[in-house]
């Protein structure tokens, strides 16, 4: 017998088989139980999406319970140690590891399309010298689309294949002109020679030497820091990529629109607003203080906390790991010790235990950032790069989804009843 929820109307004493699936309901179901009023049928009331499944998605798993994360069923630990983030772009997009000419063949497509239009470089001047690089970013990614015209043939596999490239080879490039143009430095070319991360490095710091050497570490640190913010499954800023491409417009204007909900504090600008809180308390002695003011209320713990993860982030505890071999070449961020001593008292603290607040990605991927020499403002951005490849993949995932159309919520109206309009002159 199939799984299903029989529910009774106490109203009418009429009772219902909802059949249930995959632990869901559909919503739509319940249109077949009156709801009174106008009678369009019974709806669920879910602000923020707090459970409510809106795809289906062969990407990411999260068990947020167990901390487990995997990209097309590769735990995340694995991959940081040992993949690259160009191969589990590749894993993200098309599902499978590639083969070693898959991968070559994807790398050469990448590295072909790193340079931007010089009229691109033309519209970055025009920002003021000290605009967020993020605010710069998203403004970049969204002009492409008038670049790039031939991304409008959404349902042209071709073309949006080569959409894929542009974006995943582009986004360094415009990232690295941002902070550039930000600290009014010239703009440096990509060089094919270097690695995505290698490249990365190169277009930021290079300066007057004839060929940028960038470190090992460094370049393998900033590689996995990207693999573990490649994808995170239906997310404020993936839900606004699909939600966007649901109204078929160009992957470019649905990625300004995703990397705009990146740049709010709650989501991609919590490491810039780490680093800022940590600079704010000041001293490990100011600890306490600090955590009695969260929580009376005044202000949030940033890095801590997740919708989904109600145990440690496990992408916290491999940033961990990263961020002893950085400091090894670039000497102890002075701020580690307040963010150890945030860690050590609100872990054993009863408020953050009983909310199951644990460290999230963002805790540590700041202090790491910033002992790469990187600005804060540069953080978002540098988790922009990496989720690129997630969402190209759940935008192409929901365009070929049979199930899915124009994304479109319903309101409960509470509002004032129909009224007559009274002209300017005769209002109180
Ligand atoms: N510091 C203090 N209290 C917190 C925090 C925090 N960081 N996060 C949640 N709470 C409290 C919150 O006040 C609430 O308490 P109460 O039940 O007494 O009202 C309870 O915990 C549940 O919080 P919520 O706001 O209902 O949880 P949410 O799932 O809506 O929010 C969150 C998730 C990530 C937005 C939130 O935990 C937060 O604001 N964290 C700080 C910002 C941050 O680090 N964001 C990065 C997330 S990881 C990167 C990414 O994927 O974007």
């Amino acid at each position: 017998m199939a799984d299903t929820l029989t529910l009774t109307d106490n109203r009418t004493g009429k009772t219902y088989e909802i059949p249930i699936t995959d632990g869901t309901i559909r919503a739509t179901d319940l249109k077949q139980i009156k709801a009174g009023g106008d009678d369009q049928g019974l709806a669920t009331y879910d602000p923020a999406f707090m459970n409510t499944a809106a795809c289906r998605s062969r990407i990411t798993f999260i068990d947020g319970d167990k901390g487990i994360l995997e990209y097309r069923g590769y735990p995340i630990e694995q991959l940081a140690e040992h993949s690259t983030y160009l191969e589990t772009a590749y894993l993200i997009i098309f599902g499978e590891l590639p083969s070693t000419t898959q991968l070559q063949q994807w790398t050469r497509e990448i590295t072909f399309h790193t340079m931007l239009h010089e009229n691109i470089k033309k519209l970055m001047e025009a920002f003021q010298y000290d605009a967020h690089p993020m605010g710069v970013f998203l403004s970049t990614v969204g002009a492409f689309s008038t670049f790039y015209p031939d991304a409008k043939k959404i349902f042209d596999e071709k073309s949006r294949m080569k959409q894929i490239h542009r974006l995943i080879a582009k986004v360094p490039t415009i990232a690295a002109y941002a902070y550039r143009h930000s600290i009014g430095r010239p703009y440096v070319y990509p060089d094919n020679d270097l690695s995505f991360t290698g490249n990365f490095l190169n277009m930021l710091f290079k300066m007057t030497e004839l060929k940028y050497q960038p470190n090992a570490v460094l370049e393998r640190a900033l590689d996995v820091l990207f693999i573990l913010h490649a994808d995170h499954e239906q997310n404020c800023s993936t839900s606004t990529m699909r939600v966007i491409g649901s109204s078929h417009a160009d992957p470019y204007s649905a990625m300004a629109g995703a990397a705009a909900a990146l740049y709010g504090p709650l989501h991609g600008g919590a490491n810039e607003a780490v680093l800022r809180m940590l600079n704010e308390i000041g001293s490990v002695a100011n600890v306490p203080a600090f955590i009695k003011r969260v929580k009376g209320g005044d202000g949030r713990l940033m890095g801590f906390g997740h919708r989904v993860y109600k145990s440690y982030d496990p992408r916290a505890k491999i940033i961990k790991q990263t961020a002893d071999e950085v400091f090894e070449v670039t000497g102890k961020n002075p701020l580690l010790e307040i963010a150890l001593e945030l860690e050590r008292i609100a872990l054993q603290d009863e408020y953050f235990v009983t909310r199951k607040l644990y460290p999230n990605v963002d805790f540590y991927s700041g202090l790491i950032y910033q002992a790469m020499s990187f600005p804060v403002e540069m953080f978002p951005v540098l988790f922009a790069i990496p989720r690129t490849c997630g969402w190209i993949a759940q935008w192409e995932e929901m365009l070929l989804d049979q199930e899915q159309k124009i994304a479109r919520p319903k309101q409960i109206y509470t509002g004032a009843t129909k009224r007559q309009y009274t002209v300017l002159s005769a209002r109180k």
